[in-house]
């Protein structure tokens, strides 16, 4: 088995640095090799996806990803920006099926905005798709209007688009994953998210999950407006058990249902093709505003590998090692900033490593 490790921008490498340490220390047998992604990549050889590192990540059954991004490299032309680093890698390793828990520790229950009866026990799976709809939709571009409210000044364009194929398997990962979690005593629903009052993508959309949900009797399915579920998630976010929407509306959703939570500095996220590659990084972006002070949250990346353990290394054991040692160290009173509350312990990102590998036993 090979990991690649793409530390990337920003923090990546602080909390990058910890997961290896994490993983190293569960005496498993794999490889891991590394590669600049990202900003670090467009320094070191002129381009945020450089070939030997996409070839890097093909040639992997896994990938460790950091985070992309800085400031100071959006004035760049759009091809050479960090983000598309990730995005190149989505698209060439066809990485579809995203996965992004939202899970409440029951330790940092106060760390939400949310009042704590809203969200002590939530845990909600986000499934978002990930290589389709306005993300990657062609054409776009600038051009002159030709109709609309102005013809003849500039505009800008992008398109939605979704086949059936695409939403069939998207749509069978999420019911799938309702059924597992079914078995270990969620409530075995699927949300579609949707937009099916306006736009046609979408009301495709919901017809193809409903189709597909004919195959599952076994779990509840339910279509929601974006715009509600965006209002739902802060109202009765227990309501949800898996929620399953396009990328957009998904990159949206994901962060909104992240911050339920208390910290995005605690979830991980897998992003899976369909061979079961994958690439697994923390929900939150590079931080430049922290970055190289030794307090960033290591603990989303150690997830993301536990997450890694499970779907592509098919290691179960080694997941659930340190899906408990995380549980423990924040049951000690660990925290690093970011989570940090009066009564606890603030640590650094190294501390919290090193904490993590002393409670795996
Ligand atoms: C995410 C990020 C990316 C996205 C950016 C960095 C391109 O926001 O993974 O959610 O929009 O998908
Ligand atoms: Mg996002």
């Amino acid at each position: 088995m090979k990991i690649a490790i793409l530390p990337g921008d920003g923090i990546g490498t602080e909390i990058v640095a910890e997961a290896i340490k994490v993983l190293q220390a569960l005496d498993l047998s794999f490889t891991m090799e590394s590669a600049p992604v990202g900003g670090a990549a467009y320094e070191s050889h002129g381009h945020p996806l450089p070939d030997s590192t996409l070839q890097l990540a093909k040639d992997s059954d896994a990938i460790l990803f950091g985070a992309v991004g800085d400031w100071k490299y959006d004035t760049l032309e759009r091809a050479l920006r960090p983000e598309q680093a990730i995005l190149g890698l989505r698209k060439h390793l066809g990485l579809f099926a995203n996965f992004r828990p939202a899970i409440c520790y029951e330790q940092l229950v106060n760390a939400s905005s949310l009042k704590p009866e809203l969200i002590s026990g939530l845990d909600i799976l986000i499934i978002r798709e990930l290589t389709g709809d306005i993300y990657f939709g062609q054409p776009r571009g600038r051009r002159t209007a030709t109709d609309g409210h102005f013809p003849g000044a500039e505009e800008a364009f992008d398109t939605m688009r979704y086949s059936k194929p695409e939403i069939e398997r998207i749509a069978h990962v999420a019911f799938q994953a309702a059924r597992t979690r079914k078995a270990a005593g969620s409530e075995g629903r699927v949300t579609s998210v949707d937009k099916a009052n306006v736009l046609e993508t979408f009301q495709f959309w919901k017809d193809v999950v409903t189709e597909v949900g004919q195959s599952y009797p076994d779990i509840a399915l339910d279509h929601m407006y974006v715009d509600n579920a965006a209002m739902q998630l802060v109202k009765q976010p227990k309501r949800f058990d898996v929620v399953v929407t396009g990328n957009m509306f998904g990159d949206i959703l994901s962060d909104e249902a992240s911050m339920l939570t208390g910290s995005i500095g605690m979830l991980p996220s897998a992003s899976l093709n369909s061979r079961n590659q994958g690439l697994y990084e923390p929900s939150h972006g590079s931080a430049p505003d922290i970055a190289g002070q030794g307090v960033a949250n290591p603990l989303a990346t150690i997830l993301s590998a536990a997450m890694m353990l499970r779907f592509s290394l098919k290691q179960p054991e080694a997941a659930a090692r340190i899906e408990k040692a995380v549980d423990a160290v924040l049951t000690q009173g660990l925290r690093t900033p970011d989570v940090y509350s009066p009564g606890t312990s603030k640590v650094g990102t190294r501390e919290m490593g090193d904490a993590v590998v002393k409670a795996l036993g």
